[in-house]
């Protein structure tokens, strides 16, 4: 029997399981953390297993393995995951949840070169698969330095770990960096793909996994009046920004030698430029959109003098939420000398006939004013005003921005009448905001993320093709850079904590006869 919603859809009341609306519950299954001590596992991964667990969205026999050089026993690992979930899980604390995936907790001690380690690590897993119903399906979460990643993938094909039984799965989970450049980041690639295929690697890059970000291709693909203006005939230039206020913090290991354009702009802003440029994909599948993405990705372009079209820059003191703040030169660990930048800007083009001669201008930047990412797509000007020159005097062009974060939402800016018996026109937007139109929280990026690497979703999840052509257009910058620095004739400019980057910056826009926003 069948029945018609009010806009006269069919509805089967035996529920297609294909309805993408329905919770999406993974089966059977575990995962492994590698690194369990480090940042990211405390902070994002075991508070967003929590979350899920707490949404319903894990298997009841769920089992999270941990994997460390530490003398630790389970309830030792059990009592990190406590602490991590506690400060930092999205959801309120449970007792009953929690203790019914605590009991699902393992701890194997032991390091990357420990042959006896992976043997009691399959073992263990062996005992999950028996004691909680895990089925054979596990995924392992390497949260480690890439430079072990070769190590511990060999370890699992050694150890039995890595290839599945029929009808099981095994994956690999592996967070950026991928690679340092083009040819690392194939390496890398190589060193994953010996032991797994390509559709078992689940690289995360977490915009992707942002609710704002996925967004995107919703707000561009499910309305009418959005892509007919999305082109070169209309767009004047995007600006994709990801601004923060903190400081490297504790990474000074991680980040010195890495620096903005590595940490950032390669993955993240670059995925979301791609998202932003990509032509329609015929179906939201994975391959579909990867091929889109990919299509865009190869056409994009570097302006030829890169001097001028890229801008770096180094925070020195200042303030950041009125309070006095180190400069990265003072940070622990950062050497005097180091010419790490902590902000990039850089200016690109697409090479095909929605987008040439559009500049796409993306920046990044620690220590900034604020904690703010965006897109912002800033159309021409009206080819003719109607108006005196005094009465449009204010008006800037039209812009669509998607407040990623904060504040999530879509700002249209407009020119608007200003009341009043006299003609003038000022800028007012229209926005829409997260919280105004939906009364459901959005999950976490790891949340999703992590039910789609247990569920085998993959088209949030970036593939190599991707990764390399990042590096491509990122290589030729980099060099630059080094190079500069090589010679002594340039270097990162500083800029105070608390402003909006360098003077370089500024000047790199100015020249084209823009300005950056001040979000
Ligand atoms: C990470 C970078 O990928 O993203 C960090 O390595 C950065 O340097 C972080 O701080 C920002 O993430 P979010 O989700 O807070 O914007």
């Amino acid at each position: 029997m069948t029945g018609r919603t009010a806009t006269g859809h069919r509805v089967n009341p035996l529920r297609d399981p294909q309805d993408r609306r329905l919770p999406r519950i993974a089966g059977p299954c575990g995962m492994v953390i590698f690194g369990v001590t480090g940042d990211l596992s405390r902070k994002k991964v075991m508070p967003a297993i929590y979350d899920l667990a707490n949404r319903g969205l894990l298997p009841p026999g769920f089992s999270l393995v941990g994997f460390a050089r530490r003398d630790w026993v389970d309830q030792d690992f059990a009592q990190i995951v406590h602490d991590a979930v506690k400060s930092y899980a999205r959801t309120e604390f449970r007792e009953e949840v929690w203790r019914q995936l605590s009991e699902g907790f393992r701890f194997v001690p032991g390091d990357f070169a420990d042959d006896v380690a992976f043997d009691q690590l399959r073992r263990t897993i062996e005992e999950l698969d028996r004691v909680r119903g895990t089925d054979g399906n596990h995924a392992f979460y390497l949260s480690i330095p890439p430079r072990f990643f070769g190590e511990v993938v060999q370890q699992l094909q050694e150890h039995g770990l890595a290839h599945p039984e029929a009808e099981r799965w095994r994956r690999v989970v592996v967070e950026k960096p991928f690679g340092h450049d083009l040819a690392s980041a194939r390496e890398l690639n190589d060193t994953l793909a010996e032991v797994f295929p390509a559709e078992s690697v689940f690289r995360i890059d977490h915009y992707l996994g942002k609710e704002t970000v996925q967004n995107i291709l919703a707000m561009r693909f499910a309305n009418a009046m959005f892509e007919p203006i999305w082109n070169s005939n209309y767009v004047d230039h995007v600006q994709i920004t990801m601004a923060e206020d903190i400081g490297i913090g504790g990474r000074a290991g991680y980040y010195d030698g890495i620096g903005a354009a590595r940490d950032v702009i390669q993955n993240h802003l670059l995925q979301l430029m791609a998202l932003i440029a990509m032509e329609d994909p015929t179906d939201f599948d994975a391959a579909s959109l990867r091929i889109e993405k990919q299509k865009v990705l190869a056409a994009i372009t570097l302006p030829k003098r890169l001097h001028l079209t890229t801008a770096r820059g180094q925070y020195a003191a200042g303030w950041s939420g009125g309070v006095k703040v180190a400069g990265f030169h003072d940070e622990e660990g950062i050497g005097k000398r180091s010419t790490t930048e902590t902000y990039a800007a850089i200016k690109l083009g697409i090479e095909n006939r929605r987008w040439a001669g559009v500049p796409f201008y993306l920046r990044h930047g620690k220590r900034l004013g604020r904690r703010v990412t965006e897109v912002a797509v800033v159309f021409k000007r009206a080819p003719h005003l109607p108006f005196h020159t005094s009465a449009t005097e204010e008006l800037t062009q039209n812009a669509l921005v998607v407040r990623v974060q904060p504040d999530e939402g879509l700002t249209l800016r407009f020119g608007s009448k200003v009341p009043g018996t006299s003609m003038e026109i000022r800028d007012v937007t229209m926005d829409f905001a997260y919280g105004g139109s939906f009364t459901e929280s959005s999950p976490e990026a790891y949340e999703r993320l992590i039910l789609d690497v247990l569920l085998g979703d993959p088209p949030l999840f970036p593939r190599h093709e991707e990764v390399e052509l990042s590096w491509k257009i990122l290589d030729p910058i980099l060099e630059h850079w080094a190079r500069q620095d090589e010679r002594g004739k340039s270097r990162p400019e500083p800029y105070d904590a608390g402003t909006w980057g360098p003077a370089s910056a500024d000047a790199m826009l100015a020249r084209d006869g823009r300005t950056w926003r001040r979000p």
